[in-house]
């Protein structure tokens, strides 16, 4: 783990590289307001772990990473340009060791600033030639996963008719709520920001308080803002949850209180993989949309697969998706993409 103060922004900005062992360290950019800077450590700490291990069960040849900019309550456009060219100069100086990406708080435009300092940056706007922002490859993943966990749960795959809790109407919460609505769950949606309200009504989707979420009785409970949400005593009135944020348990032992409870808990970072695995496939190995595309829904038959060997095992979806990663990190060979590092 890297601390630096921004030369230019006077921000703390913190890069975390958890794993290399199987090539260079890959993760997003997350700018957000944090209580104080050590929260912005521990949190691109556990970001960069989960970073590892969704890149490891995706079967990916990279290793696990993570940045975050301490931001403070008055962030301005200019300290945020200038947090992020001072961001770039620290990436490269790591030389080629972490690759950048988008993250809460960042997309293709930041992308493009970060880009100015360091080439190991991906998802640049697509008239800069990048592929944009991985928010819908990552809510297509969700939405495989979903339709997984439904099958085992209900037998059937369909959101049709199923009531939806979905919390967090941010960038990929945004597609994954237009996507629920059409094929035509009933989704009540919430977000910490008041001014989504305006996305919900303009979908026609029901708003409720962020106090309300774990209280409403749904069929899936859709966690897709910023994690730690489900602790040893969160109540859980859903049978289903999977979801986009990262990080969504306090601890590893919650996936087995919730599975002791009946709940069928999908891991955070199978299901949201997408972005990561649609961007790492088109910028890296160089495939199409629609190949790329096709590795994202995949995350379906991997979730089916966690879900049928953790019932039959006694294990939770976490364990066995666990002991996915850890078999990729353990066997995989150390293969630096060399267009990575170019
Ligand atoms: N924010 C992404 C995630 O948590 C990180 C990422 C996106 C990394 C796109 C690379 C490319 O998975």
């Amino acid at each position: 783990m890297m601390l630096r103060r921004g030369r230019r922004s006077g921000l703390t900005m913190v890069i975390a590289q958890h794993s290399t062992a199987l090539g260079p360290a890959v993760g997003g950019i997350r700018l957000r307001r944090y209580a104080g800077w050590r929260d912005g450590v521990e949190d691109a700490l556990r970001l960069s772990e989960a970073m590892t291990y969704k890149i490891a069960a995706a079967g990916l040849p990279f290793g696990g990473g993570k940045s975050v900019i301490v931001a403070d309550k008055t962030i301005t456009p200019e300290a945020r340009q200038a947090v992020l060219t001072d961001l770039g100069e620290f990436i490269d100086s790591l030389g080629g060791t972490y690759l950048a990406g988008p993250d809460v708080g960042t997309g293709p435009r930041e992308m493009a600033i970060v880009r100015r300092r360091t080439p190991h940056v991906f998802c640049l706007p697509e008239d800069q030639g990048g592929t944009g922002s991985p928010s819908e490859p990552t809510a297509i993943g969700v939405l495989a996963a979903i339709a997984a966990g439904a099958r085992a749960v209900f037998g059937d795959g369909s959101v049709t008719g199923r009531t939806v809790v979905l919390s967090g109407l941010g960038s990929v919460g945004g597609h994954l709520a237009r996507e629920l609505a059409a094929a035509g769950a009933r989704v009540l949606v919430s977000d910490v920001d008041e001014e989504k309200r305006a996305l919900a009504s303009e979908l026609g989707l029901r708003w409720i308080s962020p106090e309300d979420v774990m209280g409403t009785t749904a069929d899936i409970l859709v966690p897709a803002a910023v994690g730690g949400v489900l602790g040893p005593d969160t109540v859980v009135n859903a049978p289903l949850v999977v979801g986009a944020a990262n990080n969504q348990l306090t601890t590893d032992a919650v996936a087995e209180q919730l599975a002791r409870r009946g709940v069928v808990w999908v891991p955070d970072f199978v299901a949201n993989a997408g972005g990561a695995i649609y961007t790492l496939s088109r910028e890296i190995e160089g495939l199409g949309q629609d190949s790329a595309l096709a590795r994202v829904r995949a995350i379906g038959s991997t979730v089916d697969e966690l879900l049928t060997a953790a019932a039959a095992r006694g294990t939770t979806p976490l364990h066995e998706a666990m002991t996915l990663a850890r078999a990729r990190l353990e066997t995989g060979s150390r293969a630096i993409p060399s267009r990575a590092l170019a």
